[in-house]
């Protein structure tokens, strides 16, 4: 018993949520990236611009200020400073530096005011060792700052320092940062409504597949899922299409069997019925009674028959089947299974004939193999006229040196029609006795033990052929070719 069907999760919820998280995940990784790699780096070029601009100005303004700071600092020569720094927009403080003892320096300011403790450094930096730029401070303070020694024209050596603030720069960040921002937002919110909407189709088909699944296990058919696209969603909806169409095929050839089975046991049993019946009559003579008796034997041994094809087909069916492959003379075999026939043959007067190549070994089921032969010698015997010459040979074929078995018959032959089916259950002539099952089951068998059975109809000839493996073991090349017509031992059976 199979158990119910477990009820839809909420899988469609999670899977959505799992779907945004990660597109939300992506957007946040890729815009970080893009604003630390790109916006900071673009902040550290501005501020290198601007310093490089920065020792420009003062490079080219060192000869003017030389010559303003050539003599003893005046009023006059800070003033001229203040104009210079007013025309370069930049803020200019010029420094007289004297050496103190122990290799420091003192600096006195000489002209621009008061200054800050980032000027005084970089000026004394220059001082001690020639130009020097740097940027100080954070945030709206920062500042590029420069200063270089004036070439010594006095008594009094003199650094000149320029500084310029890099707020510009800084707004340029913040507004960066501040539209950066606002992008990443509405990233997200594109992103997030995107997730949903995809996420949204793909469960979409996702469930389709989903209900159609549950309803085949509730034993509906719920019929085609729609494909849509052609993608792997697309491909998962035609895959359990295919499911779908192979199921309802099966569950068909499961009844037709069902029903043709229970036909095939009724017929046997209901005529067994009307003998029984007839044979309590206690009037009937001998000779009468032993026809009913006989041809009641006849029945029971028809549904015998049918009742162990039947369980061959179903442990085939369901894969039961154990089968013993070994090493096998198929040479002796064929000869054994022929010889069962010899009796009936000769009764039902036909030409038995057996042409065997010796020692011909194949690797396979012997009783199985056997079976199949029996199968094949029982049809060319019961499907042709009196009469009809029927041989039986075994070899390996040239082609491929596969050992094989061949029934070959110059009866009536099986119709175009009917040779295209006789390998389904239940599929026989309309004058056969038996059940349809023998050839159906000789083929599966055949093929479960990696060999083949096929039929063959030409030139008033009617050829079943049965292939096994070849044998693993080494065999000796005298029994490499198909018997020939002359060479191979040729012996009638019966007549
Ligand atoms: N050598 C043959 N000559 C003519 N017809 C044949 C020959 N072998 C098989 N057939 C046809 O193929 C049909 C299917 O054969 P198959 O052995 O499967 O079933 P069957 O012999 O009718 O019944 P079962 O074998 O179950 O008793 C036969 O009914 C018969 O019509
Ligand atoms: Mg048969």
């Amino acid at each position: 018993m199979l158990p119910p069907p477990s009820e839809p999760r909420a899988a469609g919820a999670s899977l959505r949520a799992r779907v945004a998280l990660l597109m939300l995940s992506v957007c946040v990784i890729a815009f970080g990236i893009a604003y630390l790699g790109v916006a900071s780096q673009l902040v550290s070029a501005l501020e290198r611009q601007r310093l490089d601009e920065l020792k420009r100005s003062l490079a080219r303004s060192v000869p003017r200020l030389a010559d303003t700071f050539a003599g003893r600092a005046s009023p006059a020569s800070a003033s001229r400073l203040r104009e210079l720094a007013e025309a370069l927009e930049v803020r200019a403080y010029a420094f007289r530096v004297r050496a103190t003892g122990g290799g420091d320096v003192h600096l006195a300011p000489l002209a621009g005011g008061e200054p800050w403790p980032a000027v005084r450094k970089t000026a004394r930096s220059a001082a001690a060792g020639g130009s020097v730029a740097r940027v100080s401070g954070r945030g709206r303070a920062r500042t590029a700052v420069v200063a270089r020694p004036l070439p010594a024209r006095g008594r009094d050596k003199v650094v000149v320092v320029f500084a310029r603030s890099l707020g510009d720069v800084q707004r340029t960040a913040k507004l960066l940062r501040e539209r950066g921002a606002i992008a990443l937002l509405l990233a997200l919110a594109f992103v997030l409504v995107g997730a949903i909407a995809v996420s949204q189709a793909v469960i979409g088909r996702v469930r389709a597949v989903e209900r159609a699944a549950r309803a085949i296990a509730r034993g509906q058919h719920p019929g085609p899922v729609p494909v849509e696209r052609d993608d792997e969603l697309g491909a998962l909806a035609r895959a359990f299409n295919e499911m779908q169409e192979r199921l309802a095929q099966a569950e068909r050839a499961r009844r037709d069997f069902i029903v043709t089975a229970s036909h095939e046991l009724r017929t046997p049993l209901s005529s067994l019925g009307g003998f029984v019946e007839l044979l309590r009559d206690e009037e009937l003579d001998t000779a009468t009674r032993r026809r009913f008796l006989a041809t009641m034997a006849d029945q029971v041994e028809r549904l015998q028959r049918l009742a162990v094809d039947l369980l061959d087909l179903s442990r085939i069916d369901s894969g039961d089947l154990e089968l013993a492959p070994e090493s096998s003379d198929l040479s002796e075999l064929v000869t054994s299974v022929a010889r069962e026939f010899e009796a009936v043959a000769s009764e039902r007067g036909h030409r038995l004939e057996l042409r065997v190549n010796p020692s011909v070994q194949a690797f396979c089921d012997p009783d199985r193999a056997a079976q199949i032969v029996r199968v094949l010698i029982d049809n060319a015997l019961r499907h042709t006229p009196k009469g009809t010459r029927v041989r039986v040979s075994c070899g390996r074929r040239r082609s491929d040196g596969r050992p094989y078995v061949r029934v070959i018959d110059n009866g009536p032959g099986i119709p175009e029609e009917l040779r295209a089916r006789i390998f389904e259950p239940f599929v026989r002539g309309n004058e056969s006795p038996g059940a349809g099952l023998g050839l159906a089951i000789a083929r599966q068998l055949a093929e479960r033990m990696g060999g083949s059975l096929s039929v063959r109809s030409s030139g008033g000839e009617t050829c079943l052929e049965l292939t096994l493996p070849t044998d693993r073991a080494p065999r000796s090349s005298a029994d490499t070719d198909e018997p020939s017509r002359t060479a191979s031992p040729q012996r009638p059976m019966g007549t």
